[in-house]
């Protein structure tokens, strides 16, 4: 049952690529225009819409800061993200103009659900984002895009987390489309984008011996700290929750921006940083990443560089540079993400933990 896999978790990790092409799977009409079945919020329910409150726990939390980007870019709506736990007890200012994205693997979590329960209360409409068909948090909502990920049982998330991102680029898209924020043949461009990913993601979990070896040397390691920039920012966060549950180690993810605001007085001779570095672009997101790293390095840590291939300007400081195939900037969270998976699986495996079955967590989590 798992196909040859030590965990679970393994098995998921490289699932992935179907997950994420099944997730995209009848998306788009002949035409070109992009549709989702169980929408159910009308067009002009969607042109009223002038703020989106993300609402999510966790790893779930963690997509829904990738969507912020992508849809505030897209489509210029505002976009806030918030804990699901937070969100009720700080009277959020809601109404029928508010649409509330729930987004949840299971379906079940009992602080989201009872999110969106105040928010319909409060007539906004609730979009589930969601893996588990027929569970109650979809059943709840006005609308639900569920993922194709398949039963997740590892229960640390991986394949739910990618497929999240996918389904959050499609609300994102749609928005756009419905909205007129973008034109057609923009929408089809990173579609095919999109459709390209499963490859990309193929061939990263092709090289995972590289990171698996790296993990190994890792035994021992005290802590570890993740940067990252933009969407980079939600995949360090993800790299070290990834870290925290499976390997029981102490584990921050950091905004590269924000370490000379405090952090960096972590860093100490050895300690292992692990940088997911922007594509190179117009912005200047690639050169300030950069600068960090080089700060980080200044002061002894050992750099692990999440770098697009042929990335030759990071190679001066790069004690470690796993090679990410070429993505958009809004995109890459579905690459970066997996070499740091397979970091936090082989590092607890190797520690012999249960990888499957961490300590003191559940699947999913019923209780306030
Ligand atoms: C992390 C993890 C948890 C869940 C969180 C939300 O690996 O699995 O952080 O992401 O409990 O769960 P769902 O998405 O089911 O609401």
């Amino acid at each position: 049952e798992k196909d040859g896999h030590d965990w679970f978790m393994r098995k998921e990790i490289f699932e992935q690529p179907r997950a994420v092409a099944d997730s995209l799977l009848g998306r788009r009409t002949r035409s070109g225009a992009l549709q989702l079945d169980e929408m159910r919020l009308s067009d002009q329910e969607l042109r009223d819409i002038d703020k989106i409150i993300i609402i999510a726990a966790g790893t779930s939390f963690y997509a829904g800061m990738v969507a912020k980007y992508a849809i505030e870019h897209w489509c210029r709506i505002p976009v806030e993200v918030e804990l699901s736990s937070e969100f009720r007890y700080r009277d959020p200012i809601l109404d029928y103009s508010t649409l509330v994205v729930a987004i949840s693997q299971s379906g079940e979590t009992a602080d989201t659900l009872q999110a969106i329960r105040h928010a319909r209360s409060q007539r906004s409409k609730v979009l589930a984002i969601c893996n588990t068909n027929g569970s109650t948090i979809p059943r709840e909502s006005d609308a639900v895009i569920y993922t194709h990920a398949g039963p997740e049982i590892g229960v640390a998330s991986t394949k739910g987390f990618l497929t999240q991102l996918v389904a959050c680029y499609l609300l994102a898209l749609y928005l756009a489309q419905v909205k007129g924020t973008r034109y057609g043949d923009e929408i089809t461009q990173v579609m095919e984008q999109l459709e390209a990913v499963p490859d990309q993601i193929e061939a990263v979990l092709g090289r995972c011996e590289q990171v698996y070896e790296l993990a190994r040397t890792h035994v021992g390691t005290r802590s570890v700290l993740f940067l990252g920039r933009h969407a980079g920012y939600p995949v360090a966060l993800e790299g070290a929750l990834k870290l925290k549950e499976l390997a029981y180690l102490h584990a921050e993810g950091f905004a590269a921006g924000e370490l000379k605001h405090g952090p960096i007085a972590l860093v100490e001779e050895g300690l292992p940083v692990l940088c997911v570095v922007p594509p190179r672009g117009r912005d200047q997101l690639h050169g300030k990443m950069l600068s960090g790293i080089q700060e980080v390095r200044a002061r002894g840590a050992v750099t692990i560089c999440l770098a697009e291939e042929g990335d030759a300007t990071i190679t001066p400081y790069a004690d470690v540079l796993i090679p990410l195939p070429r993505v958009p900037v809004l995109l890459q969270p579905l690459v970066a993400v997996v070499p740091l998976q397979l970091f936090a699986c082989e590092l607890a495996s190797a520690m012999g933990h249960d990888v499957d079955q961490p300590r003191n967590l559940a699947k999913s989590v019923t209780v306030e």
